[in-house]
């Protein structure tokens, strides 16, 4: 039996879906562990161009079950629309399941976070993610347990309906009625109720069957709620540890953990971010949009942020998550570059900073880079890493080094296959 992790290394967008389309070849099961349908994760393979945002990567393997975990927050329109994508696609959703303690993420939810965000918010993604969270945690909320029974259903619309005008009064909003809602639960009923399953049942009988389960992270360390840049992060646990919580197994039963980083930085959103650069040859690499790996967000389509590798932002995510090997992505966008820099360090008033900086500081920190020759030469069709160019292996290996770990797997281009391994 072995449970892995696989977590975003840096700020979220590293290249997560190709690699756990990769990894469900061999796994019995894929479970997303957090977060919602802000994530956008991209699988390219011979069923097409896909960008997730609530279906686990491991569905186009039929032996693999996948699971929408406890821990989500689970708007259910956008999975059904999501299933209809990969049938039109001649995939199956008959190994698909949802967890009975997911949240249900609600219209309202939606509707508060494109309010928020109209008055001054940090750049979110808009589909409700953070209302979603803030509802469970006032525990007015509803979990896919209640489309097995509706009355439960009702019950909890009928209190937490009025909460709800309440807060939209305040911002002019025709108020919500329990009955659309209801009869919108109705409709979820008929649609989840085969598919939806106690997950302590599910996850232990998995376990105990000696089952190889993948659990799939959403965004990067540096937007967790707790540890990442806050305020401009996500509302939930995008971390290693946090799939066990979600899981409902003791944290030693993890076996592995996988970090996936892109071989530059990007993020989307406000918010510090040391490396950016504007104008610049890793500026660049965005491209325009058209080819399925230019660098806009696969949930909003938002010109991605980019900028160097960033070691401290790496080193610090590895001391949170332990990683035990590394996927690096995206090495063969950096091919025409004849030069790659790699911040080392970060300067605080003229002064090495020790630690990981807080978000204030980070918003002021100077960048310390190192410049190494680039390898100039076409890397996609290379499949191990020992055929990889000479100066393409020297960069990996310093970033090994100085991150204190080890690269298993390089990303030489945006389809299943394009990777290099031993
Ligand atoms: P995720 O959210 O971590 O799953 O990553 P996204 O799918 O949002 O963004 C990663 C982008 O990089 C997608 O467009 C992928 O198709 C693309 N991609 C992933 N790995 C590679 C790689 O090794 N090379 C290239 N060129 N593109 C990659
Ligand atoms: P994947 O899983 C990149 C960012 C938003 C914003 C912050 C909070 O594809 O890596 P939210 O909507 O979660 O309340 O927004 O987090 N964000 C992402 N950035 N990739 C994602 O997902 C993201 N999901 C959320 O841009 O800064
Ligand atoms: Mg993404």
């Amino acid at each position: 039996m072995s449970i892995s992790v696989l977590v975003g290394a840096q700020w979220g967008d590293e290249g997560k879906g190709k690699m756990v389309d990769y990894f469900a070849k061999q796994s019995d099961l894929i479970v997303r562990f957090q977060g919602g349908d802000n994530a956008g994760h991209t699988v390219i393979n011979d069923y097409g161009v896909f960008k997730f945002h609530l279906i686990p990567c491991g569905i186009f393997n039929k032996d693999c079950q996948c699971l929408v975990g406890t821990g989500m927050v689970v708007n259910p329109d956008v999975l059904i629309e999501e299933m209809q994508q990969i049938k039109d696609a001649d995939v199956s959703a008959t190994g698909l399941y949802v967890s009975a303690k997911a949240h249900i993420l609600m219209p309202y939810h939606q509707k508060l976070d494109e309010l928020m965000e109209a008055k001054g918010g940090i750049g979110t993604t808009k589909r409700g993610i953070g209302q979603a969270y803030a509802y469970r945690a006032m525990r007015k909320s509803l979990r896919f347990e209640d489309l097995l029974k509706l009355e439960n259903a009702k019950t909890k619309l009928e209190t937490i309906v009025p909460f709800v005008n309440d807060q939209m009064a305040s911002y002019k909003i025709e108020p919500y009625t329990v009955e659309a809602l209801y009869a919108k639960c109705e409709a979820w009923a008929k649609a989840y109720k085969h598919m939806i399953v106690d997950p302590m049942v599910y996850l232990h009988d998995m376990i105990d069957a000696d089952k190889e389960i993948l659990f799939e992270g959403q965004l990067g360390a540096m937007k967790d709620i707790d540890l990442g840049i806050f305020p401009y992060v996500t509302s939930s646990n995008p971390l290693a540890a946090y799939a066990a919580v979600s899981g409902g197994f003791p944290a030693k039963k993890i076996n592995k953990v996988i970090g996936v980083a892109k071989a530059f930085s990007s993020a989307v959103g406000d918010g510090p971010f040391p490396t950016e650069e504007f104008g610049g040859p890793i500026d660049i690499l965005r491209g325009t949009g058209e080819k399925p790996d230019d660098e806009f967000g696969a949930t909003t389509g938002r010109s991605r942020r980019l900028g160097w590798f960033d070691i401290p932002v790496v080193r610090y995510t590895h001391a949170i998550n332990g990683y035990d090997e590394m996927a690096l992505c995206k090495i063969d966008k950096l091919d025409d570059l004849p030069e790659i820099k790699i911040c080392v360090d970060y300067k605080l008033d003229g002064k090495l900073v020790k630690g990981f900086p807080n978000t204030e500081d980070l918003q002021r920190v100077e960048p310390v880079y190192i410049t190494l020759p680039g390898w100039l030469c076409d890397t996609t069709k290379i499949r191990r890493l020992a055929d990889l160019p000479e100066n393409a292996k020297k960069y990996i290996k310093k970033i090994e080094e100085l991150v204190g770990t080890t690269i298993a797997y390089v990303g030489v281009g945006p389809n299943r296959e394009d990777l290099a391994i031993q």
